[in-house]
């Protein structure tokens, strides 16, 4: 595996293997590697013939400077990970080479809809952080195909208007949500559940899986209130939304028949983490 921290030389040697035919597979990432970021290697391996990971702690898609300074760094172990997963080349950049100047922290694209609800609505600036450096690391890698999971649904759907609206010619490969055997999604984040927080927080997912069991034998917003009662009564789960939406536009959806795709998004605070899971309710 190739370790380059430079734009310049990630450039040159991109530019050299796409001259020579090679499909280029990226999969941007903040560190912190679990088997969640490593399944999305896994399907760039399948479909690419260079497969370019980033890692970047990203400082602009933190809205809350003390859950920059937790985030988890584990650089030597997620280099370990990425040379066993076969990974060719890892775009390692420093804040100074991704934000030279204060204006190149600046955003002026507007997100429009999607950026003012849930998630947004709960991290004000998180996905023009996300959307600025997205398009940043795309102008510099050129991928084919771009790989990112479904854990981060609201992301997901910032990145592809990000892509439809500069025309970034990539093919976004959403990849679905890889999680611990008792149902928990697998999040970087994790690793700060201690003690009983670790075990209250399966009940995100336990409760997902419930409210589509639910939505067979209930209209949708019953369905979502039972899943919602269930959650806030909860005394270690403080809920930040749990919403039943359009899979693209992200509108509030109260009625199965309203939207051709259905998504259930769900952010809780457990014990201090901010956690998130989603469940596809029409696919
Ligand atoms: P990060 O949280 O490191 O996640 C990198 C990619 O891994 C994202 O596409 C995310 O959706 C995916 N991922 C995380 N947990 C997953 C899981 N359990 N199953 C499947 N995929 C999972 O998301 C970011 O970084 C950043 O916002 C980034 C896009 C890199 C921009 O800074």
């Amino acid at each position: 595996m190739i370790i380059l921290k430079t734009i310049a030389d990630t450039q040159k040697l991109l530019a050299h293997s796409k001259d020579n035919g090679k499909v280029i597979g990226f999969v941007p990432t903040m560190g912190a590697l679990h088997q969640g970021h490593i399944s999305l290697v896994e399907q760039a391996k399948k479909d690419a013939d260079l497969v370019v990971v980033s890692i970047f702690v990203n400082p602009t898609q933190f809205n809350d400077p003390k859950d920059l300074e937790k985030y988890p760094i584990t650089i030597d172990a997620d280099t370990q990970k990425l040379i066993a997963a076969g990974v060719d080349v890892l775009f390692l950049p420093s804040v100074a080479e991704m934000y030279p100047t204060e204006a190149s922290r600046l955003m002026d694209y507007d997100l429009g809809y999607i950026d003012t609800v849930l998630e947004a609505a709960a991290r004000p600036g998180h996905f023009r952080g996300v959307a600025l450096v997205v398009k940043k690391l795309l102008d510099i890698v050129q991928p084919h195909k771009l790989y990112m999971g479904q854990k981060d649904y609201q992301q997901l759907q910032v990145v592809r208007k990000l892509i439809a609206d500069f025309e970034l010619g990539t093919e976004l490969i959403p990849c679905p949500i890889i999680r611990e055997p008792d149902g928990l999604a697998m999040s970087s984040r994790n690793v700060r559940l201690t003690g009983e927080y670790r075990q209250v927080a399966t009940e995100l997912s336990q409760t997902l899986y419930k409210l589509k069991e639910d939505m067979a034998i209930l209209p949708l917003t019953e369905a979502k209130l039972a899943a919602q009662k269930h959650l806030n009564s909860h005394p270690l789960i403080d809920v930040v939304y749990l919403e039943t939406v359009n899979g693209h536009t992200l509108a509030p959806v109260n009625d199965v028949n309203q939207a051709p795709n259905i998504a259930a998004l769900l952010a809780a605070r457990v014990g201090g983490v901010h956690l998130l899971d989603n469940i596809i309710l029409k696919p």
